[in-house]
């Protein structure tokens, strides 16, 4: 019921949207209305980032945009939603950097298995503005730039049946999100990826279509596959930032002084984001062991090894890789020093 419910909801608005009506339709009350799609759930705190976004840009500008957030997937799943976005259709989504790979394979750096020794590398790299500008703007020519990372923590392998070691993956069906590195990643592992939308997955895993997947703890809980998949494993492969992406078009149209508005509510929406992230990924935790979820502790380093080579293999496919891969060795070995 709820998902068709959501179909319908999804249909209606994305063909008023599609059918020229953008025009009216962007705007009430005098106010043009400023849409924002993202997959999560309402107490997710990407959701709770979007809301500081909402109030900050409102509170100063009000009287001009109206901030519209759409949460679980209800414009359509990412690939559609960030489609929707780069012709204008929509104006902002939340994105994994995993489904940006096929509007710009500079965002393939991402998906490389163990980029970062640590959190505190990662979010150093994630924070480092000249860094991540020449990702954000990959995609300008596309239609659409990234204004704001959000955590996403780290993702880890989950499945109907206990993933202790490396071996325990050969022959296993584990969803991924859509691209070739990925695909790649788990053919080293020796399992076969079966990549779709994340909303797809719940049923997937519930009708036996795929053995798992890999996700933060927060998938188990707000998307409830803890349900469904009773064992976690911390094998730690990925750490995936979710962007907050915007039509470049509507940023362009946006005065001096508007654009300093919505940068520094992406801004703020960064700071909530990330504010809520630890404490819920702790409720998470806690929340899905009364499901009845198993969280197992593993030999990282044997995880790693399997997958090591698709470092070199995706240096020697996009050389346009490499500047950003070494600055990340860099700051990868800085943090190690400080320790
Ligand atoms: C995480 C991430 C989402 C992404 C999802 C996925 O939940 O926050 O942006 O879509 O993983 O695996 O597809």
């Amino acid at each position: 019921m709820f998902k068709f419910m959501k179909r319908t909801i999804a249909f209606l608005v994305v063909s008023t949207l599609a059918f020229g009506l953008v025009g009216c339709g962007n705007v009430a009350n005098g106010r043009r209305i400023i849409r924002i799609s993202h997959g999560q759930s309402e107490t997710h705190p990407d959701h709770l980032g979007l809301l500081a976004f909402e109030e900050y840009v409102e509170s100063r500008l009000g009287d001009k945009y109206d901030v519209q957030i759409f949460p679980n997937e209800l414009l359509g799943p990412s690939v559609k939603a960030i489609e929707l976005t780069q012709t204008g259709a929509i104006d902002f989504v939340v994105t994994s950097t995993g489904n940006l790979e096929t509007f710009d394979n500079i965002y393939q750096i991402y998906s490389m298995p163990y980029l970062f020794d640590s959190v505190e590398s990662y979010h150093k790299v994630m924070d480092n503005k000249e860094l991540t500008d020449s990702i954000f703007k990959s995609t300008e020519a596309a239609g659409f730039e990234a204004v704001a990372w959000f955590e996403a923590g780290s993702r880890n392998f989950y499945a109907k049946s206990p993933i202790k070691t490396p071996e325990d993956l050969v022959g296993k069906k584990i969803r991924v999100i859509e691209n070739p590195a990925n695909v790649r990643m788990m053919e080293l592992f020796g399992a076969a990826a079966a990549p779709m939308s994340f909303g797809e997955v719940y049923t997937a895993i519930q009708q036996g279509v795929i053995d798992g997947a890999e996700n933060n703890e927060l998938a188990l809980t707000n998307n409830k596959h803890g349900e469904v998949a009773k064992h976690y494993v911390y094998n730690q492969h990925q750490m995936v930032p979710d962007l907050l992406i915007g039509n470049v078009k509507f940023l362009n149209s946006l005065s001096k002084e508007e654009r300093a508005v919505f940068d520094e509510a992406a801004k703020k929406a960064t700071e909530v984001e990330r504010s809520k992230w630890d404490e819920q990924v702790k409720k998470a935790i806690s929340q899905s062991k009364t499901m009845g979820v198993n969280f197992i502790e593993t030999d990282v380093q044997a995880f790693k090894e399997k997958v090591l080579p698709l470092h070199k293999e995706l240096l020697s496919k996009n050389p346009k890789l490499k500047p950003i891969y070494e600055k990340i060795q860099e700051i990868n070995n800085q943090c190690k020093e400080v320790k």
